[in-house]
């Protein structure tokens, strides 16, 4: 069967600001690859072929990069919405393009989980769909899902406070779902499937299954969890085909350097002063540049990143084209915008977020 995937890619992003100013969320580099081209490739690999991408915020930088996707082997189809439909008015939009069953995708997860298991699950099953669930420690944040020894779903309970969860079983924002639930999605409005639409489906009296795995995940829409992403791809904790050590495009030019402190990933062309110390846990974009006795750890620096002589970074994640001043500090929960200067001498606060949104942008 040839499936299809509707990929939900219209959000805000705005617990990533300032870095969603510049750059889409799902453009976000993950390894500094777009997030969403991890996402791609992982399709690929299930054996899907056509992706249509329900997007709305900054979606020129995705077209962009993906084109009709004949450079991945894929089809991809654009929907763009004007003002944000929800996770389920924004599949209720994409309803002229599906033609049977198919997979939907949050844009921000990151996770290993094997779609082609997935399916064959539902096909064991039937039903009108079948969501995937992961184990928290703390459902409060989350949306959790209750279901039979069957795997029948017969609640959602969005939120609940820790003591009053009824399972650790939450949404992990992967579904696959037949055709027929578009019918139960009212259109022309925003429309939330967490909230609205698989409640609306459980209560007419069709079948949802779970599918509950152990899998690595995150979302990575919060800077810390996008800082947790990284070092958990360099630590071999998520499964990504990432050498351990020093790895990368760059990592020729790291090898070698005394002030190298593994792991590191490197993009291609970065100058690191051989009196600077970088790493561990530290992902540098293409161009970045490292001055004399910077020091640079548990990071993430986008494309051409300059960081000045003496300069201190710590757990921040810093985008494209910003300067760090000499001797400046950048700590532990920074979060620097495109093309940002930070001044010479300057010592940020812990969780400093500089950046605004770019003229031009939407606001
Ligand atoms: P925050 O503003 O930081 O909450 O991020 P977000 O706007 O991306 O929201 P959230 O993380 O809850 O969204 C989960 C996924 O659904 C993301 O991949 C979003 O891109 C996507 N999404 C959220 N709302 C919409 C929408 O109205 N339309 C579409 N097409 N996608 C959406």
């Amino acid at each position: 069967m040839l499936m299809q995937a509707v990929i939900l890619v219209g959000g805000e992003g705005t617990r990533l600001r300032p870095l969603t100013y510049g750059t889409p969320k799902p453009m976000v580099p993950i390894m500094n690859v777009p997030f969403l081209a991890r996402t791609m490739e992982r399709l690929y690999e299930a054996g899907i072929r056509e992706a249509i991408l329900a997007a709305g915020y900054m979606p020129q930088a995705i077209v962009d990069y993906f084109g009709d996707g004949a450079s991945l082997g894929m089809k991809v189809t654009y929907a763009i919405e004007e003002t944000p439909l929800g996770t389920a008015g924004a599949l209720k939009n994409v309803e002229e393009h599906i033609t049977g069953a198919f997979f939907v995708l949050n844009g921000d997860i990151f996770t290993s989980l094997d779609l082609r298991a997935m399916l064959q699950y539902h096909k064991e099953k039937g039903g009108a769909g079948v969501l995937h669930l992961i184990r928290v420690e703390d459902p409060s944040a989350f949306g959790c899902v209750v279901h039979d020894e069957s795997g029948r779903i017969s609640a959602f309970v969005e939120k609940p406070p820790k003591d009053e969860a009824p399972t650790d079983e939450v949404n992990a924002g992967t579904y696959l779902l037949e055709r027929e639930i578009l019918e139960y999605i009212p259109a022309a409005r925003a429309v939330s499937i967490e909230r609205e639409t698989f409640p609306d489906i459980i209560a007419r009296g069709k079948q949802l299954y779970a599918y509950t795995t152990n899998d690595y995940w995150i979302d990575v829409g919060r800077p810390e969890q996008y800082l947790a992403a990284h070092r958990d791809v360099l630590s071999g904790a998520m499964p990504l085909a990432v050498e351990p050590g020093i790895s990368g495009e760059g990592a020729d030019a790291l090898r070698g350097h005394p002030g190298v402190v593994p792991p590191v990933h490197a993009g291609p062309d970065v100058v690191v002063d051989a009196s600077a110390t970088i790493g561990p846990n530290l992902v540098l974009g293409a161009g970045c540049s490292i001055g004399a006795d910077a020091a640079v750890k548990d990071s993430v620096l986008w494309d051409r990143v300059s960081v000045g002589a003496g300069a201190i970074i710590e757990e921040a994640i810093v985008a494209s084209g910003a300067t760090i001043g000499a001797h400046a500090r950048v700590p532990r929960g920074s979060v620097i915008g495109h093309d940002v200067e930070i001044e010479p001498g300057t010592a940020l606060e812990p969780g400093a977020r500089v950046g605004a949104p770019q003229r031009g942008a939407p606001s």
